[in-house]
């Protein structure tokens, strides 16, 4: 169902009139760059004139003359029946889901019109286009140099610093190493820190692919149940006695939304200092507040001496590639030697936008929140159609976690061999496999919230919804139908 601005929403979108010049190009002028940042999406049904004009409190003629305009310039379509209808140019491009590793096999393609559920990243944060547009006179000051900056270009690396220091983790820019994303940021740790046959603690369920490049870097994965309150951590310390790292997605952890208390936070960090043991904290999703502000402080608070990646991916786009790491300083020059040895540092550009919206923004900008929480809410709607489903609604992030029916729940325990999370394929070292067997932990199902164009505010009625997420574990656990 495309969706629908109502004259007063569009009237508050726009504003005043602009004093010089004739107001039917102001008013088109305006939508349009409402339109180029992402604020209108495609599709996009306009007020009708009537209800504009008394919205706004302009003439029939300038809005009449205003949508004319946007319809010459191509962002705008006369629909009969259904009004005028807002265009990207172009059109949206279909795609750009993050690829999942081979090994954990293929998805199979939805269906034709059927929403998929299963990326849980969401689109381009509204006025990031206008940060691009913007970014173009600063990006002339640097062409004049060679334009590599393999630690990442100073603005950004300022950037980042105030922002961990805003949070509570006072950080100077020299601390900070910019990557192409959390992914990379994470590979150039382990590279750094991480010799062949080093045991590194994971949680499990985890991220697959952050597994994926820990295993790649010769790093021995060894996994403990998700991480939850003190008390579950006991059996942490003898894990940790023989290992190098530990892995932790503290913040609306993926796949589960677990979020990680102070008082848990501070004991972890305890056991790693007690251990020799160098944190890795992933924070991806950590400045996903949805409903309320934070009210834990990041790892880094806790443990002053860890390594924490971080990415603008989920907070303003993947699209962006730009993700970032802060260590200890006596960390920091082992990580950017081997930061050297992936690549020579990102696009400039990107960086100056990435700069910009994070001192705009800080972490996820309103509007971005306001469109994640619809998503979320719109997929929550679905509930009613799996009625056996008992979902826990995480404070933020991308996943909503549930525990499936039995049935589906045979299935998936059916296809893991023995003793392996069907998540992330983890084998659990023998004391935690024991550990999950007695307390009959299970690694939770989880459905990736998606935030897709089509889920924004409503889904649309008669399509096909398909939730499975899980096809990353070999196994599809459901489809809902004639949503
Ligand atoms: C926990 C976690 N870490 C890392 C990543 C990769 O992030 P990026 O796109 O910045 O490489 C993701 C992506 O979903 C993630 O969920």
């Amino acid at each position: 169902m495309a969706p629908t601005l109502s004259a007063h929403r569009l009237a508050s979108m726009v504003g005043s009139p602009a004093d010089d010049g004739p107001a039917y190009r102001w008013l088109a002028d305006t939508i349009r760059v409402l339109v180029s940042d992402g604020r209108l999406v495609h599709d996009t049904r306009l007020p009708s004139e009537r209800d504009l004009v008394s919205a706004l409190g302009l003439s029939r003629t300038t809005v009449t003359r205003a949508y004319g305009l946007l319809r010459d310039q191509g962002y705008a379509q006369a629909r009969h029946g259904s009004g005028t209808r807002v265009v990207v140019p172009g059109g949206p491009v279909a795609g750009g889901g993050e690829p999942m590793p081979s090994a954990l096999g293929a998805l199979s393609a939805p269906p034709a019109g059927a929403i998929d559920l299963t990326c849980a990243a969401p689109p381009a944060a509204p006025g990031l286009t206008t940060a691009y547009a913007d970014s173009a006179p600063r990006l002339a000051g640097y062409t004049s140099g060679a334009g590599y900056f393999p630690l990442g270009v100073p603005e950004l690396r300022e950037a980042v610093a105030e922002r961990f220091t805003a949070r509570g983790v006072p950080t100077a820019a020299d601390q900070i190493i910019v990557t192409t994303g959390a992914l990379a940021a994470l590979a150039t740790v382990f590279r750094a820190l991480v010799g062949r046959g080093d045991r590194v603690v994971i949680e499990n369920p985890t991220y697959p692919n952050s597994l994926a490049t820990l295993r790649h870097s010769g790093g021995r994965p060894v996994a403990v149940p998700v991480l939850g309150d003190v008390d579950g951590m006991s059996g942490l310390r003898s894990t940790l006695a023989s290992a190098k790292a530990m892995l932790v997605v503290p913040d609306f952890h993926n796949p589960t939304g677990r979020l990680l208390d102070d008082a848990a936070r501070a004991r972890l960090a305890g056991e790693w200092r007690r251990a020799g043991v160098v944190g890795v904290v992933d924070e991806t999703i950590a400045e996903l507040w949805l409903d309320g502000t934070p009210d834990v402080l990041p790892m880094a608070a806790h443990s002053p001496d860890c390594v924490t990646v971080g990415t603008a991916s989920k907070t303003l786009w993947g699209g962006l590639r730009v993700g970032w790491i802060r260590a200890p300083h006596k960390l920091i020059g082992a990580i950017a030697t081997a930061r050297l040895t992936l690549d020579l540092g990102g696009p400039v550009q990107e960086q100056l936008v990435t700069a910009s919206m994070i001192r705009e923004h800080g972490g996820l900008p309103e509007d971005a929140a306001r469109s994640i929480r619809e998503a979320r809410d719109a997929v929550l709607g679905l509930r009613d159609l799996l009625p056996e489903w008992s979902v826990t609604v995480p404070r933020g992030g991308l996943l909503l976690c549930g525990d499936c029916p039995s049935p589906a729940r045979r299935r998936w325990r059916e296809r893991r061999r023995p003793g392996e999370c069907a998540w992330c394929r983890a084998r659990p070292s023998r004391s935690t496999a024991t550990a999950s067997r007695r307390s009959s932990a299970r690694p939770t199902p989880c459905v990736p919230t998606s935030c897709a164009t089509p889920c924004r505010g409503s889904l649309p009625p008669g399509t096909t919804c398909v939730v499975n997420g899980f096809n990353q574990a070999g196994t599809t656990f459901g489809a809902l139908t004639n949503v």
